[in-house]
């Protein structure tokens, strides 16, 4: 226990700039917004800010097509309100770790304008060029993955938009270039990074065509139409054979090692994580990633107790097989994920679930991410109006659906509505007030608010309310923190036929905790005997006494019950 590093100890909390705290009244989120916002972040409970891309951007994917490393989006504030942000978060307490966005980097990025000037500049080779497009590969965002340019008369190729040209991560000076801007944040004092789109870095050498009989449009379309288990797998093979030479290539692990080298060089313990589920980023144990994301866990249309415990089996078995033990990581959402409350929700019951799932998280073995405004209860907003979308793989879609695909110009709406990322993106709900209290009224926020924030999704109303979403994570947050078994300790199921709940229990030598999330809209009447004498209560959804004998237990509708198990 006491040889746990921080990034094992602590709860993450993703920050998302624009939408987070507008401090200048923009309608867009701002460092002098965040700066407000330290002390809620504190009072919350987190220990560390993954903050999404704060780099100058022409926001073509949000801050993800960065046209400078070392700078600050001058929408966001400047350097010195960065450094203000990051003294405030240390003297806290908790730490920052950025956005390092590897495969490419924006069309205006000055690396990127010198490429594309001539064939023999300085820079020719930064990116990836081809005289005339080698192959029928696709972008995930925007169709054709090459893109022609008249001043060199080639085409770059882009696995994301055409906005965000890939590097040429074969050039010895591209790496050079990302190092250096990596030790520029590191010198500033910021612990880490998150590594975005790790396995998109390089491309099949031989540059392989894929044989999808399907164009990236029309596979999205026929994913949303897919509904007998014979089209919904037919679906699942396209998406793999479209992408599957243009990710997870060679080279990426002894990449990897290079840019751990790059960290270790700083005291301090800076981390990396990455966005990718691949145990194999772990390297020996100490020479590559610390963590990556358990993505699988959140892959599925609802949570149920089977499915954690399958997950868990296999994730943790995955990591304690490694020549270092592995450390999870768990995440139900993220900036490109629709939210925990409306994405796991029943349509019934979805506060209940959304608490029972924050609990999950804040309960099982690893580190947590939380993604902000979960812990006010956030939901999708549905945009339906394709003019107010501004995520750009989106626009992109709904234009394809009109044009080319023959949708009906409602039908059109409405699925982009469900697939863009916008709808998990909305301004974070401050206060019952005019625009959410985001921004002034009067302002446009850069995407609508979620009405709901005077339906109590707010924080201000929940500040006050005991019972609200904000006070039920501020809880179980310090219960975590306060116990060493929920912290440190093994993990290890109980019961692992209970299709309506799921328990288990987190031990370290000196303390055992009891964890019991009833899943079901009914009671569980007793479960199966559980160990020790007596549960001293830690935290419940419910009312319970403080100690109980322990032997079996019954559990009310969705309640959550954290116990610590006595002798
Ligand atoms: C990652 C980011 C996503 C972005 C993409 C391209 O998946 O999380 O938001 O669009 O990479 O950078
Ligand atoms: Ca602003």
């Amino acid at each position: 226990m006491t040889d746990l590093k921080w990034w094992q100890t602590a709860i993450f909390y993703q920050i998302y700039p624009r939408s987070f705290a507008d401090g200048n009244g923009d309608g867009s989120g701002d460092f002098p917004g965040m700066i407000a916002k330290l002390d809620y972040l504190q009072a919350l409970g987190v220990n560390a800010i993954w903050l999404s891309p704060h780099f100058p951007s022409p926001n073509w994917d949000c801050g993800y097509d960065i046209s400078d490393y070392c700078g600050v989006a001058p929408e966001y504030g400047t350097l010195a309100d960065f450094r203000r942000f990051l003294d405030g978060l240390h003297q806290r307490g908790m730490r920052l770790i950025l956005d390092l966005v590897l495969n490419h980097t924006s069309d205006e990025h000055p690396w990127f304008l010198e490429s594309k000037s001539s064939r023999d500049n300085p820079k020719a080779d930064w990116y990836v060029w081809a005289d005339t497009p080698p192959n029928n590969w696709q972008s995930c965002f925007d169709g054709e993955a090459w893109t022609y340019t008249p001043e060199r008369g080639q085409y770059y190729y882009h696995y994301f938009m055409q906005q965000q040209p890939d590097l040429n991560w074969h050039s010895p000076a591209v790496k050079q270039a990302m190092w250096d801007a990596a030790r520029f944040w590191l010198e500033l004092g910021v612990d880490g990074f998150r590594l975005d789109a790790i396995g998109t870095i390089y491309e099949d050498p031989d540059l392989t065509p894929h044989d999808a009989p399907v164009n990236l449009a029309e596979l999205r379309r026929l994913s949303e139409t897919a509904s007998t288990p014979a089209e919904i797998q037919r679906k699942d093979k396209y998406w793999e054979d479209l992408f599957r030479h243009q990710i997870g290539q060679p080279g990426l692990h002894a990449l990897m090692k290079e840019l751990r080298a790059v960290v270790d060089e700083y005291p301090g313990d800076r981390m990396l994580v990455g966005e990718d589920e691949d145990i194999a980023y772990l390297g020996e144990g100490e020479d590559e990633l610390n963590i990556v994301f358990n993505f699988p866990l959140m892959r599925a249309d609802r949570i149920t107790p089977d499915h954690i415990r399958r997950n868990q089996r296999e994730r943790l078995a995955l990591l304690d097989e490694l020549p270092v033990r592995g450390w999870p990581c768990n995440t139900l959402g993220n900036h490109d994920s629709s939210r925990i409350s409306t994405r796991f929700g029943d349509r019934e019951h979805e506060v209940e679930l959304a608490r029972l799932n924050a609990a999950l998280v804040l309960t099982l073995r690893g580190t947590p991410f939380l993604y902000n405004g979960e812990e006010i209860g956030m939901t999708d907003l549905i945009i339906t109006e394709p003019g107010q979308l501004r995520d750009t793989m989106a626009v992109w879609y709904h234009q394809q659906m009109i044009a080319d695909l023959g949708v009906d110009p409602a039908e059109a709406a409405l699925r982009a509505g469900e697939m863009t990322r916008d709808k998990n993106r909305t301004p974070f709900q401050w206060a019952d007030a005019p625009n959410g209290g985001f921004c002034p009224p009067g302002v446009q926020p850069w995407l609508p608010v979620n009405p709901d924030f005077s339906a109590g999704v707010n924080a201000a109303d929940q500040e006050t309310d005991p019972d609200s979403f904000l006070n039920y994570y501020r809880r179980l947050i310090a219960v975590r923190k306060a116990s060493p078994a929920l912290t440190g300790g093994e993990y290890q199921p109980l019961d692992e036929h209970a299709k309506d709940y799921f328990a288990f229990l987190r031990t370290t030598d000196d303390q055992t905790v009891l964890v019991a999330l009833n899943y079901a809209s009914k009671p569980v009447q007793n479960t199966a005997p559980l160990p020790g004498s007596i549960l001293r209560k830690l935290f419940s959804s419910h009312h319970r006494p403080a100690d109980t004998a322990a032997g079996d237990l019954s559990l009310a509708p969705f309640e959550v019950y954290i116990a610590e198990v006595g002798r």
